[in-house]
């Protein structure tokens, strides 16, 4: 690693330290509930790749004091951290982070209540920033609860088929990312153009990283993900399912393939379904489709001038693809 790469490291490790920071500190609520559960879930790791996208595209396009940016990083890691609370309320899981999720511990009403808390707390991490970060901010909220709703519908009436997956993808995923590196950008620069570039590569980093995590979903090894497995393919979605076909049910929440495989009893009908995706070919097509994302990502980097933050967002691509958690 050269020096260069070194620095920007060392400049990253040390924003990524304060974001958890702010983060801990804005969540101090004296009701004892909304503290301990908003506290279990920020403390409880996660890879932080969204602070991430803020910290890089700022360097990237130039600014030169992390300071600035600090806040509106922390906010777009609050958002993620928001939903994660009430995706994991919808998709039933009760693992997250390594841990329990906040409302297989305290229960749904405060796990709806904790995910709210931490949401309000994005307009306190906003309110020093003008209405050209707001507004992008604001939209990104709203594409995402819209993913998530979109998503929910599709898989009930068995309908995601490979566009309808692509857009729920974008809403509920790849808007966060791209909101996270165009304000990042925009604090260092007015350059219109270098901004979209920024943005467009985070968008597609961003349908990358969930192509990459509905693969997981069946591929991956739950302990080291530190969240379950199988539960796209239970809700008939997910891009294996896609691709598979598997997304088409009979109305009843269940496609025809899982219906068939519950009904014979020998074997554990979960891990049946998982293994017969894993050989279906499904896979490799969804590598192929995240694999391209990631090119694009890629291609739009090369409107950016050279930095050793661009470098580390180009790393970041193949972080992605071969992350196994
Ligand atoms: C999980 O996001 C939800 C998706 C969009 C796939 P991350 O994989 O970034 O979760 P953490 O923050 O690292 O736990
Ligand atoms: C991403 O989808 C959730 C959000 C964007 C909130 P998933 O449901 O696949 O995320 P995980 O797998 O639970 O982390
Ligand atoms: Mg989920
Ligand atoms: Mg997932």
């Amino acid at each position: 690693m050269n020096e260069t790469k070194l620095m920007s490291t060392d400049v990253i490790e040390q924003g990524l330290d304060a974001v958890e920071e702010y983060l801990l500190s804005v969540v101090n609520s004296d009701v004892e509930v909304l503290r301990d559960a908003s506290a279990h879930i920020l403390t409880s790791g996660g890879k932080r790749i969204r602070p991430q996208m803020s910290l890089l595209a700022y360097l990237a396009a130039g600014g030169q004091d992390l300071d600035e940016v600090l806040p509106i990083a922390s906010a777009v890691e609050m958002v993620h951290t928001a939903t994660l609370v009430h995706d994991d309320i919808n998709d039933h899981s009760l693992t997250r982070r390594g841990k329990a999720t906040v409302h297989s511990v305290w229960g749904r009403t405060f796990a709806l209540l904790t995910g709210d808390y931490l949401f309000t707390k994005v307009y306190e991490l906003m309110a020093p920033y003008g209405p050209e970060y707001n507004i992008v901010m604001a939209n990104a909220c709203s594409r995402l609860v819209e993913g998530e709703t979109l998503q929910a519908a599709a898989a009930k009436a068995g309908t995601i088929d490979r566009e309808t997956y692509k857009r729920i993808i974008s809403l509920k995923t790849a808007s966060l990312f791209e909101a996270s590196a165009r304000m990042g950008a925009q604090l260092a620069t007015d350059d219109a153009d270098l901004i979209d570039n920024l943005a467009t590569y985070a968008y597609n980093l961003g349908l990358t990283f969930q192509i990459v995590d509905d693969i997981l979903d069946i591929v991956g090894d739950p302990d080291e993900m530190g969240k379950p497995v199988g539960t796209d393919m239970l809700q008939g979605r997910g891009v294996l399912a896609v691709n598979n076909g598997l997304s088409q049910n009979d109305g009843d929440g269940t496609s025809p393939a899982i219906t068939n495989t519950l009904s014979q009893e020998s074997v554990d009908p979960i891990m049946q379904m998982m293994s017969s995706l894993r050989e279906s070919g499904a896979v490799e097509i969804a590598r192929m489709q995240a694999e391209e994302m990631g090119r694009r990502a890629k291609a739009t980097l090369e409107n950016v001038p050279p930095s050793a933050a661009r470098t580390e967002l180009e790393d970041l691509v193949d972080t992605v693809l071969t992350r196994q958690k």
